[in-house]
């Protein structure tokens, strides 16, 4: 039952053997607060938040995500990897995106959210669902996009180094990753004033540390946003990642032609200047000298 939560520090949970426990038993900054039922273990947990996420349906967060991962290079035909895709909801906007020549392969912890997103997506071939940790599943093959829709705050900070890895190593070399997470400024004023929205586990993400997580893996970050979707100033993070090694590569960019449209208004603009320039000069030609 989620309703039994307590707050208090992640350090402070008691050990257990359970694998999937291993995440309850983090060490995270003290003053890093969570919401968290030691009884619950986060599969549990995200078993029990489906009837929310099924009652939010595709928002415009999902929304958000998927026009950042047009930007960042998102086309038909890709691959794309989705870890902790809940039930489905951006799973199916990027599948109507890659198309039937792309697939997606998405991975949740929770047994049911991958259940009901199986339901929800039936109609779509090229998806791909599998309920497993993905700190620990194999990720086969390679991948022209993996995305994170918020989920790395729900994963301890101490495991994202390795989490980094195992992406990059599935990921193809002009690939890259899009992280999407709440600015680490909202959710530090959610845990002092509105701590009963916040997840099982639900850390800030602040750039230095993710940076010193995602670099050892051979990413380099290519963009880091803080933008609106329900709070005006600014309530979610957007972060590309790319393999570092496809930037060895350096070609001179080639010259902008300019359009034929452009070209007419440039030489419009050169005769009527042209004109002005000759009419000035006449003018001043004819007007009597003192
Ligand atoms: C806030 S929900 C986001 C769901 C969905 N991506 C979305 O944007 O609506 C976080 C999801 O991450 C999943 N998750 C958390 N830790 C995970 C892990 N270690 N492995 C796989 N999934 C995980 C949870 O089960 C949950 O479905």
């Amino acid at each position: 039952m989620v309703s039994a939560v307590a707050y208090t520090a992640f350090n402070t949970i008691p050990a257990d053997d359970g694998a999937k426990r291993r995440i309850l038993r983090a060490t995270l900054p003290p003053t890093n607060l969570i919401r968290i039922a030691p009884e619950i273990d986060s599969g549990e947990f995200y078993d029990s938040y489906v009837g929310r996420q099924l009652a939010v349906g595709v928002n415009a967060r999902h929304h958000a995500i998927k026009g950042w991962l047009r930007d960042a290079g998102l086309r038909k035909g890709h691959r794309v990897l989705e870890l902790g895709c809940g039930i489905g909801t951006l799973t199916g906007l990027i599948a109507d995106e890659v198309g039937a020549d792309g697939s997606v392969v998405a991975i949740d912890l929770s047994p049911k959210s991958i259940e009901v997103a199986s339901a929800r997506l039936s109609h779509h071939r090229n998806v791909e669902l599998i309920a497993a940790d993905v700190l620990e599943v194999e990720l086969a093959g390679q991948f022209d996009v993996a995305v994170l829709p918020d989920v790395i705050e729900h994963i301890p900070v101490e495991h994202h180094r390795a989490l980094f890895e195992r992406v990059a190593a599935s990921l193809a070399p002009t690939g890259f990753v899009l992280l999407n997470y709440p600015s680490p400024h909202y959710l530090d004023w959610c845990r002092e004033h509105d701590p009963q929205s916040l997840q099982l586990i639900d850390q800030s993400i602040q750039a230095d540390q993710l940076l010193a997580d995602v670099y050892p893996s051979g990413l380099y970050l290519d963009l880091l946003k803080t933008y609106s979707i329900w709070i005006s100033e600014g309530d979610y993070v957007v972060a590309v990642l790319r393999p570092a090694a496809a930037q060895r590569v350096f070609t001179t960019k080639p010259e902008q032609n300019p359009s034929v449209v452009t070209g007419l208004i440039r030489r419009a603009r050169a005769k009527v200047e042209f004109e002005l320039e000759r009419r000035r000069s006449s003018a001043a030609r004819r007007a009597p000298r003192r």
